[in-house]
């Protein structure tokens, strides 16, 4: 792929894809960070000469124009991360985008799901998107693992590029699956096998040490014939479980299973918690987090190795006491990663909003921006957004 400097920006409109897919509550913009982390390629764009219009999605309106989906209520704290005025288009194509559209000034154009062109990838309406740019540039790594007109195909009708976040996001997760510093970690935690298998698949194949904690470490405990009580698990993904199990040894890949768990019989805050052996869940009870004596495996794993990849908690991490070994071995992460001895790379949705609840966030080496791209990334799958942009 192209970066935004190899470009040349001037006097060009330059059709800009971001992600502004933020968690809004009364008409609020809650979390600013997607926000915040367009504002580089924003600003870059603008001092080369260049009229940025920006493109994106909201919601899944399916095709339809929702006003509580409309892209106008992000605007002001878009305007806020911009120091600046933003236009607004009340459409992405046509004669009400086009106008909306001035020489150096930043214009946001309308929710481009609103049109169904949008997710089928309708060629007529990437065409439509096209018109309205001289340069396509892409920053929305987050959504570049969809296939839609104003990712895959508006990269196939312009000159294409990079943006600043995309690069970076690009760049380090590269450094830290394809060409690692070793011994390489992944922790993998969530509530599901079945959402993880590829990613499980994959990983086993190209990481030392593979940590499993979460929801989905029931199941392989299960597998392993352990009763794990009123635990969640999907018990007909043992057999799924067992040939990851099975693969991981083959790839000379170490799975760290949780020996010891934290059990309760209720999942609420204060709920009377006990830590047991992982083979000895009470029957009426439930594994709501890796117990210490796991956790402290799992540090000392993490110490002998240079890069850490990390992708969902490792218990449940919304509730105490139910978040001390994700808390801990998150903090332990922040401390070598400060301490120069680890690269950490985190992403995905939950990933990151546990590791900020630890307050660890700031000292990982990068967090990824994206949830559902970053899973399909580490899956090893080709993002199209990515594919498609000029080589
Ligand atoms: C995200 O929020 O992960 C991206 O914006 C993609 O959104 P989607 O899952 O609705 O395609």
């Amino acid at each position: 792929w192209k970066s935004l400097d190899e470009m040349e920006l001037d006097g060009k409109r330059v059709l800009t894809r971001v992600d502004l897919n933020v968690p809004v509550e009364d008409g609020r913009v809650t979390d600013t960070t997607r926000i915040d982390r367009i504002v580089p390629t924003v600003h870059d764009i603008l001092a080369r000469g260049g009229t940025p219009v920006l493109l994106a999605h909201f919601g899944r309106p399916k095709g339809k124009r929702v006003e509580a989906m409309s892209l106008e209520q992000v605007r002001p704290a878009l305007e806020r991360a911009l120091g600046r005025d933003v236009r607004f288009g009340t459409d992405c194509i046509g004669a009400d985008a086009a106008a909306a559209i001035v020489a150096g000034e930043v214009t946001l154009l309308e929710n481009t799901r609103f049109h169904p062109g949008e997710e089928a990838n309708d060629p007529a309406f990437a065409d439509a998107l096209a018109e309205l740019g001289d340069v396509y540039c892409n920053d929305a790594f987050s959504a570049a693992h969809r296939a839609h007109g104003s990712t895959e195909g508006l990269a196939r009708r312009l000159p294409s590029c990079a943006g600043r976040l995309m690069a970076e996001e690009l760049s380090a997760l590269e450094a830290a699956l394809g060409t690692p510093t070793r011994p390489l970690m992944a922790v993998v935690g969530g509530a599901k096998v079945s959402t993880k298998i590829d990613l499980l698949s994959n990983l086993v194949r190209k990481v030392n040490h593979l940590v499993i904690g979460g929801g989905m470490a029931n199941t392989f405990l299960a597998a392993k014939g352990i009763d794990v009580g009123r635990s969640l698990a999907e018990h007909e993904m043992t057999d799924t479980a067992r040939d990851i199990l099975q693969r991981a040894d083959e790839a000379g890949c170490e799975i760290l299973l949780p020996s010891d768990v934290v059990v309760a019989r209720e999942f609420r805050a204060g709920a009377d918690a006990a830590t047991v052996p992982a083979d000895q869940c009470p029957a009426d009870a439930m594994i709501l987090d890796t117990g210490p004596d796991s956790v402290a495996r799992i540090l000392r794993a993490m110490d002998g190795c240079r890069t850490l990849i990390w992708n969902g908690p490792l218990g449940a991490f919304e509730i105490e006491p139910f978040d001390a070994a994700t808390n801990a071995a998150a903090a332990h992460a922040a401390r070598l990663t400060r301490a120069g001895k680890l690269v950490s790379v985190a992403g995905g949705g939950d990933t990151v909003a546990a590791l900020n609840r630890a307050g660890a966030a700031d000292d990982f080496t990068y967090i990824s921006s994206a949830g559902g791209a970053f899973l399909e990334w580490m899956e090893g799958k080709t993002l199209p957004g990515v594919a498609a942009l000029d080589a």
